[in-house]
């Protein structure tokens, strides 16, 4: 079960700063290949944007996520669409749906068991899940940079880790026990840019905050400068950062019972 903390977010900034993580879900859509007249669950949609996307097909697409601001601003965005707000590992849908599509949302699932069998259990026999979201690896470089700036400061107990980022074959066998066979699973390295000076910090704003959820902003502001600074050799160059992304793209059928 997701944090209090972490289901609130600044969907607006979310849209204008992050616009490339949906952009980056288009990959997954050519493994979802949606069809005129299925029933889509976008799982942890977000702002909407992708569920959009997949409506474009003709499917009726419903979009689920934790967090009220996402789930507001994807209702105002588009209002012809279907959104829930839920916990995905908590939920059971009223309807089954032919396929699942999820985009940058398992790895803020933690509890990873509870969100597949919430998957499983909204999919029809023989329905297929395609999704996409941090693998082993991810941000990793952020990840120790934040670390170190801590262990100097001697707060560590400021220090949570958020996320669940699998390896391929701990994913697979994690769905295979919920009943479904593994047609695809792939690791990809993708180094991201995030444009400009501030890069960094606006990133560390976003979802960094999630590291040390406990902290003050004034605590926040001053660790995230410092992890900045850490990082600023290896990643920024010619008015750009890159970061280490790494993601985790699977499809997966449903066995029927
Ligand atoms: C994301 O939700 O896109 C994300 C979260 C943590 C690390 C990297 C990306």
């Amino acid at each position: 079960m997701a944090n209090e903390q972490s289901t609130h977010w600044a969907a607006e900034t979310y849209d204008r700063t992050m616009g490339f993580v949906s952009k980056y879900g288009e990959d997954v859509l050519e493994w979802l290949k949606p069809q005129a007249g299925e029933r889509i669950l976008d799982f942890g949609c977000g702002t909407g944007d992708l569920a959009a996307v997949i409506a474009e097909s003709g499917a009726a697409v419903a979009g689920v996520d934790i967090s009220p601001e996402m789930i507001e601003r994807a209702r105002n965005k588009y209002p012809r669409l279907e959104f829930h707000c839920a916990d995905g590992t908590n939920w059971l849908p009223d309807d089954r749906y032919d396929a699942v599509f999820s985009n940058a949302a398992l790895h803020w699932m933690t509890d990873a068991e509870a969100a597949v069998r919430t998957i499983a259990d909204s999919l029809v026999p023989g329905g297929r899940l395609a999704a996409e979201f941090g693998g082993a690896g991810n941000v990793q470089s952020v990840i120790e940079a934040l670390w170190e700036t801590l262990r100097r400061r001697g707060r560590l107990d400021a220090w949570v880790m958020p996320w669940y980022f699998p390896r391929v074959g701990e994913y697979a066998a994690l769905l295979e026990r919920h009943g479904f066979e593994v047609r695809f699973a792939m690791l990809i390295d993708r180094p991201t840019r995030l444009d400009g000076a501030d890069g960094m910090k606006n990133w560390l704003e976003m979802f960094g905050w999630a590291l040390v959820p406990g902290a003050k902003e004034t605590e926040k502001e001053e660790w995230f400068a410092e992890t900045a600074e850490r990082l600023r050799s290896k990643h920024y160059e010619n008015g750009h950062w890159l970061l280490d992304y790494r993601r985790l793209r699977v499809l997966a059928v449903k066995r029927a019972e």
